[in-house]
């Protein structure tokens, strides 16, 4: 039997997601932007909760756009759902007429309905095309990267965004392999990884195609640099007492997170004035202690909250 798409994708820290965002949603009207809608989960919840929000519904990923639009369907006269990387927030806003908005969540990575879609290429279980897009309509494919790259920006993408250990050993194979066979599958890839990356009884963990795959899923989707270009934008995008949550599940994307929450919540008065002028006063402050996992009873029901990070701000003054 087919799954209902509410089955699909548990929403990871939901509750915590609730309460520490719906402290900022008590008015009259307010907006709530998920910039990662997936397949609608959070947004769902929160439409459900408050009824007097609007939604706006972020990705990058077409055909997720096209779920939730099905999912949401009861709420079509307060959401508008947006094809574009949440980089281009503030764009997305100025072009509905949205001047600031009360809650923004963003909830990164990929999604269940992208890795278990086997024709994607994010999967080193399934055999398909190396493409690893989250929006198919552009950009450059994985297959594109390990076949077109030099053997040093492969070793540096693997080891920087994938932390892999053999990321010089990788590479080299890689280009070895491509000057006979150029690389279209994500089994082909997956195999070769396999043959170069040693098995050590009682430290290896999990397929040994998973962190290279992480790497090249980053690389093609530009996370890191979309995520440090987002953080500042979204806090410009937040009414005062507006409250942020951002769902991290890598340490790479976590630390972004991190630095981008420090540098607003801190004081930018130069070290030698004596005093604090107003315009150098933090623009947020931090609602959680350090980076927050998910609880042990969530993770006993949902694997996938077991690395989620949470992380959240309110937003105290405006910027000049
Ligand atoms: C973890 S899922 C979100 C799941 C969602 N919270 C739910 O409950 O269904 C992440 C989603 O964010 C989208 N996404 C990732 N990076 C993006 C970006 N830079 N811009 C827009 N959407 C992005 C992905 O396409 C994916 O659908």
């Amino acid at each position: 039997m087919a799954k209902e798409i509410s089955e699909i994708h548990e929403p990871v820290a939901l509750d915590r997601c609730l309460d520490i965002l719906g402290e900022a949603l008590g008015g009259d009207t307010a907006v709530y932007v998920d910039c990662t809608l997936g397949l609608g989960g959070h947004s769902e919840a929160f439409l459900k909760r408050f009824p007097n929000l609007t939604l706006v519904g972020i990705d990058r990923d077409t055909k997720a756009l096209e779920l939730a639009g099905q999912r949401l369907a009861a709420y079509s006269d307060r959401i508008h759902l947006v094809h574009a990387v949440y980089d281009e927030i503030e764009e997305v806003l100025d072009e509905l007429g949205i001047d600031e908005v009360q809650a923004i969540l963003l909830d990164l990575g990929v999604s269940s309905m992208q890795l278990d879609e086997a024709d994607r290429g994010f999967a080193y279980s399934y055999d398909a095309p190396l493409d690893m897009r989250m929006d198919t309509t552009t950009g450059q494919t994985a297959a594109e990267v390990v076949n077109s790259y030099s053997e040093q920006e492969l070793a540096r993408i693997f080891k920087d965004f994938g932390e892999e250990r053999y990321a010089k050993a990788v590479a080299a194979a890689i280009v070895n392999q491509r000057k006979s066979v150029p690389f279209e599958t994500s089994t082909q890839l997956a195999g070769l990884i396999a043959k170069v990356i040693p098995f050590i009884p009682g430290k290896s963990s999990g397929h040994p195609a998973k962190r290279v795959f992480q790497a090249l899923r980053i690389e093609v989707n530009g996370e890191l640099e979309v995520l440090t270009r987002t953080m500042p934008a979204a806090i410009r995008s937040l009414a005062v007492g507006g409250r942020i949550v951002v769902l991290s599940y890598h340490s790479l994307e976590d630390r972004i997170t991190k630095q981008a929450f420090a540098a607003a919540a801190t004081s930018s008065a130069p070290l030698e004035l004596p005093f604090e002028l107003p315009e150098h006063a933090p623009v947020v402050r931090l609602l959680v202690k350090g980076a927050e996992p998910a609880s042990e009873s969530e993770i006993s029901k949902n694997p996938r909250a077991a690395s989620v990070r949470l992380r959240a701000a309110v937003k105290i003054r405006r910027a000049a």
